[in-house]
């Protein structure tokens, strides 16, 4: 049996290549100190060649021998691919896609999540699996499918519209409410008769692409439907599985900030959060942060998987570089800084055929042991092994939050007006980078969080408001704590409709500030903001959106420069109750967000102890067994992870790496 450690391995498909190879597999393994393999993705059509068949020879060889091996097992339900006579048979598992088009046989991820075969047929398989391989020694987690989503993340047949109908009966009871919702007086779209109702999308409310749509309320309902209906694939092979093994924990592979499926409305459902980490380029480190953090804070914090990240290169991009010496390893590291109890690749061995074929593996095609590459995999491993189960079940303390919230992604970014260049995510980003420049412990966390443990809440553009959140702000500045707010924050209801009062809404209360005009620039062009912090002044490049804000209770901290708005205020502060509510109507450049989260941080006494080094990030875990201090270096591409004891003494120092590599 394995010792308790970070887990370390990935996705491993042998069923693709002859036994004997799977002894040098093994043989790598053990160099590597890979302890968790990851077994039965997208199996389907070997395991249940045909309807009223089952073949479980190549997965029972496969487990026995990972067992043998002393492996954990992650072990998958294959739904997350279908075999070629379930297609075949049965068209409607098939997805409709965007443009109204059935589609047949190919490809993966895109079942219909309302297919009743497509239920029946998966929840059968879970439970045979389950039934068959619970009580497997070293059985560490149950996998379901795979990165549910696909394309766009939508099926829109016939039988998603009959789902979405009966999902919007129980939102909104009668059609008056639904009308009422969507605001169905514009363009003579008054609902009569349920069945009047179809999905949003190319062939109805939409126009140039998933973005573009006449009635936000409809699109933003049926994103919800969508989500809950992929959900209820979920949990049924959950239940099933949990028929046989009520213990072992379940989670499905999720992909960070990923926009067509609201994970918080997943989260309660998983026993563990798991992801894939494939960043969009080489120098990511602030994104990578911000995903582990948001898919830490979906269960409350508690320590989440890396189920998948690319030991070398991608295969999916346009060009697709290796990761530089010392980048596999510091980036892995900073998973776990961040809480991550296992770091997971895909995949072990790389497949031979298919459009993977080149995606980077632990083993390449010629299973060779002597590369950089598999140096560097195997030197992690040893690593891993050597901290042991120091930082298991560790916690990350924050004392700071960033709001992320599915539903004001979706609503701000289909909505004509404004300005079509602002992307959601990389206004959240621009904070979040601020907060990570600035060494401050992060929690990322649902507009629903209990916000009482944090002494600074940062809530960009949060477009929608929702439930009690303007409550709880409030109830965080009045006990002293510091709330920021962006452009575009308060500015629509649950169903995307205006509020009949000035911008921010529900929040100008707080915020003390109402927005009299909102002008927009295309990227590229700048008014400077100056922003007058104490006794420092900046000025700095703002762009996209600029609010021209009148004050109502709150105090002007930055003004714009240039246009017939020059001076008047573009950022301002609030002091009420015994903390302070801060409101950014433009989109700051860098230094702009670092001045204005800085001032904040500071009043906290939350600005970490390396801020002044702008590649150094570090990560604080906390566990029973004592603190942990991660300091990664992404510009050096080293990690140090110390032990920090308690009082005053000097750190212990576990483990030092460098690639000595700079970027
Ligand atoms: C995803 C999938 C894997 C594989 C990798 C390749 O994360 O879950 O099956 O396709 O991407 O990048
Ligand atoms: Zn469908």
């Amino acid at each position: 049996m394995t010792t308790p450690r970070i887990r370390y391995g990935g996705d491993y498909n042998p069923e693709q290549w002859p036994p004997e190879v799977w002894e040098e597999d093994y043989d790598a393994f053990d160099l590597a100190a890979i302890d968790t393999l990851t077994i039965g993705v997208f199996g389907w059509s070997h395991i249940q060649p045909s309807e009223n068949s089952y073949d479980f020879a190549t997965l029972d060889a496969i487990v026995q021998r990972a067992v043998d091996g002393g492996r954990s097992i992650v072990l998958a339900t294959p739904t997350g691919a279908m075999p070629p006579w379930l297609s075949h048979r049965y068209p409607e598992v098939n997805r409709t896609d965007f443009e109204g088009r059935r589609h047949v046989y190919g490809q993966r991820h895109n079942h219909c999540p309302s297919s009743p075969v497509y239920q029946r047929l998966s929840t059968e398989l879970a439970d045979r699996i389950a039934e068959r391989y619970c009580g497997t020694p070293g059985l560490a987690a149950w996998h379901v499918a795979n990165e549910y989503g696909g394309p766009d993340g939508s099926c829109y047949c016939e039988r998603c519209a009959v789902g979405f109908r009966d999902w919007l009966r129980h939102r909104y009871g009668d059609l008056e409410g639904l009308n009422e919702a969507w605001n169905t007086m514009f363009w003579s779209h008054v609902f009569t008769d349920w069945d009047q109702v179809v999905p949003p999308n190319a062939l109805s409310e939409h126009w140039r692409g998933p973005n573009h749509t006449a009635f936000q309320g409809i699109t933003l309902d049926y994103r919800r439907f969508m989500s809950d209906a992929l959900l209820a694939n979920f949990v049924a092979e959950k239940e099933r599985i949990r028929r046989h093994d009520p213990l072992t924990p379940v989670t499905t592979n999720f992909m960070g900030p990923f926009r067509p499926i609201d994970y918080h409305r997943w989260a309660p459902h998983l026993d563990l959060a798991s992801w894939d980490n494939y960043p969009p380029g080489q120098r990511q480190e602030v994104r990578m942060a911000f995903s582990h953090d948001l898919m830490r804070g979906l269960k409350d914090g508690a320590p989440f998987w890396v189920m998948e990240q690319t030991p070398t290169i991608t295969a999916s991009r346009d060009v697709n570089p290796v990761k530089r010496p010392g980048v596999l390893g510091l980036w892995s590291w900073q998973a776990v800084a961040h809480g991550a109890d296992a770091v997971l690749y895909f995949q072990m061995r790389q497949s031979r055929g298919a459009c993977e074929k080149y995606h980077g593996a632990v083993l390449d095609h010629a299973g060779r042991t002597d590369t950089r590459s598999f140096k560097e995999i195997a030197d992690l491993g040893h690593q891993l092994q050597q901290l042991g189960d120091a930082v298991l079940g560790a916690r990350t303390p924050a004392r700071t939050a960033v709001i992320f919230d599915w539903d004001s992604w979706w609503a701000a970014e289909m909505t004509d007006g404004f300005n079509r260049h602002v992307s959601y995510l990389a206004v959240v980003l621009g904070y979040y980078g601020a907060l990570w420049r600035a060494n401050a412990a992060v929690d990322v966390v649902p507009c629903t969080a209990d916000l009482s443990a944090y002494d600074v809440v940062v809530a960009p553009a949060l477009h929608v408001v929702k439930g009690d959140i303007t409550e709880r702000l409030r109830a965080v500045v009045e006990r002293g704590g510091s709330v920021i707010t962006s452009y575009w924050a308060g500015r629509a209801d649950e169903s995307a409709r205006a509020f009949l009062m000035d911008a921010p809404g529900p929040f100008g209360d707080l915020f003390g500030v109402r927005v009299e005009e909102t002008d927009s620039a295309a990227p590229g062009e700048h008014n400077p903001v100056t922003l007058k912090l104490d006794d420092t002044s900046v000025t700095t490049p703002a762009s996209l959106v600029f609010e021209v804000l009148v004050p109502e209770g709150a105090e002007v901290v930055g003004t714009y420069d240039e246009d017939f708005y020059a001076g008047r205020a573009a950022v301002t502060r609030h002091r009420t109750g015994e903390g302070e509510a801060w409101y950014v109507g433009t989109d700051l450049a860098a230094d702009g967000l670092d001045a204005v989260v800085r001032a904040v941080l500071e009043r906290h006494d939350l600005v970490g102890p390396h801020a002044d080094d702008p590649h150094l990030e570090v990560v604080d875990r906390v566990n029973d067994s004592g603190c942990y201090r991660f300091l990664l270096d992404h510009d050096r591409k080293s990690v140090e992870i110390q032990r920090l004891s308690t009082g005053s003494g000097t750190p212990t120092t576990l483990l030092r790496t460098s690639a000595g590599f700079r970027a």
